[in-house]
């Protein structure tokens, strides 16, 4: 019998951020479009937090959900902002990124065989967790003549009677679409109805674009009892390296696997960066704001740059920094292969240039590629100077 963690991969993005990384250590330029990691540095006033606690030798043990000072900052946060309804801090469990909030929630909900839908495209770590808490992911696809909204029919035609779960990514990573309330109040209609528990993944509730609004699923009428909200601090304030993220769930039955999934696990984040945690949650939220617009301004600076290109139809996203685009048949890469890592291995043999094959993010991101804009404005600037004419010297038997 294969064992569960066979079942994982070793990460598209990380083979290519490898391959970049060889580039550079032999002196090229290299554009690090593949990675979602912000470029800014941390707001200063967390920075002086978390040396003040060092200063002070805050360094032992936390509780394990998490310093009391953080759990309030959050709670006033996801009750204020975010408009969940949360008895108290107690709902709250601090983890280790986003990405342990993800391993802790479907290890602790899903039963062997139980099934998770999640869209298709999705960042490869979701199906992935879900495989690792013992489930088996179902995808339902977005489309691009739907603007990669969720589809509700489409949704709801998958749900049997082995689902546990709806899992929701607003905005979504890889396609960078943001769900309106109409779509989400039909989602938790449709877990009301069928009695499931809806997994809301809100790592890039803060990069968003054009004045969208961010909508919670876990705030709407019916979905509150069966909600579990994930948040991240890594986008929102370029804390991507410290781990902090959190869950929040009302379900007493949840909080309490959680709590024993992280007593087990981590023991508590670091002290040191959950004292950095609470200063960016309680100060002014100015900093997000900016890199929220700094972003918006790399988007539209790459999606020009792509309008120009050859071979590629990128879709403009209204959140999270990532161009999805489309690949041409005609892409010369393709002879023989329709192998959308040619593109990806082109652009980084030819231009230093970094982006991931869209097949990494499950069965419908075949023929696609995405091109993240984290990385620093002259970064990006760089890149959408380049892309067009490489693309357009493409030849076949580009490889
Ligand atoms: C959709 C999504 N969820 C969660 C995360 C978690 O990030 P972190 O573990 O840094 O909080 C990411 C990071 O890229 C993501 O893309």
């Amino acid at each position: 019998m294969e064992h569960i963690v066979d079942q994982v991969s070793l990460g598209a993005i990380v083979q290519v951020r490898d391959r970049l990384l060889e580039q550079q250590a032999r002196g090229r330029q290299v554009l690090r479009l593949e990675s979602g990691d912000p470029s800014f540095d941390l707001p200063p006033h967390v920075r002086e937090a978390m040396e003040q606690a060092l200063r002070d030798g805050l360094t032992h043990y936390t509780a394990s959900t998490g310093i009391p000072a953080l759990r309030a900052a959050i709670w006033r946060k996801v009750t204020q902002q975010n408009g969940l309804k949360v008895a108290n801090p107690d709902q709250i469990v601090v983890t280790n990124g986003g990405m342990n909030g993800l391993y802790i929630v479907f290890r602790a909900l899903l039963y062997p065989g139980d099934e998770v839908i999640l869209p298709d495209p999705m960042w490869t770590e979701i199906g992935e967790n879900i495989r690792l808490g013992g489930g088996t992911p179902v995808p339902v696809r977005l489309r691009a003549e739907q603007d990669y909204q969720y589809d509700v029919a489409a949704i709801a035609a998958a749900i049997t009677p082995r689902t546990r779960a709806i899992f929701i990514n607003t905005p979504h990573n890889p396609t960078g679409a943001v769900a309106s309330r109409a779509t989400l109040e039909q989602i938790a209609a449709l877990a009301d109805k069928h009695n499931l528990t809806l997994v809301s993944d809100e790592a890039y509730e803060h990069v968003i674009f054009d004045g969208k609004p961010h909508v919670s699923i876990g705030a709407l009428p019916g979905a509150q009892e069966r909600t579990i909200s994930l948040y991240s601090l890594s986008k929102t304030y370029a804390m991507s390296g410290l781990r902090v993220g959190y869950v929040v769930t009302p379900q007493p039955l949840m909080l309490e696997r959680l709590k024993k999934l992280v007593r087990c696990t981590i023991n508590g984040v670091n002290s040191i960066a959950q004292y950095g945690a609470v200063a960016a949650l309680n100060a002014p939220q100015d900093a997000t704001g900016a890199m929220a617009s700094e972003y918006q301004k790399r988007r539209d600076i790459l999606m020009d740059a792509l309008a120009e290109a050859p071979y590629v139809t990128a879709f403009k996203p209204a959140g999270a920094f990532y161009l999805w685009s489309r690949i041409a048949p005609a892409w010369p890469g393709y002879a023989g292969t329709r192998d959308d890592w040619s593109m990806t291995n082109y652009l980084i043999d030819q231009a230093g240039v970094g982006s991931s094959p869209g097949s990494a993010f499950g069965a419908s991101g075949a023929g696609h590629i995405r091109f993240a804009f984290a990385c620093s404005t002259a970064q990006v600037e760089r890149a959408a100077r380049l892309l067009p004419d490489v693309l357009r010297r493409a030849s076949p038997g580009v490889n």
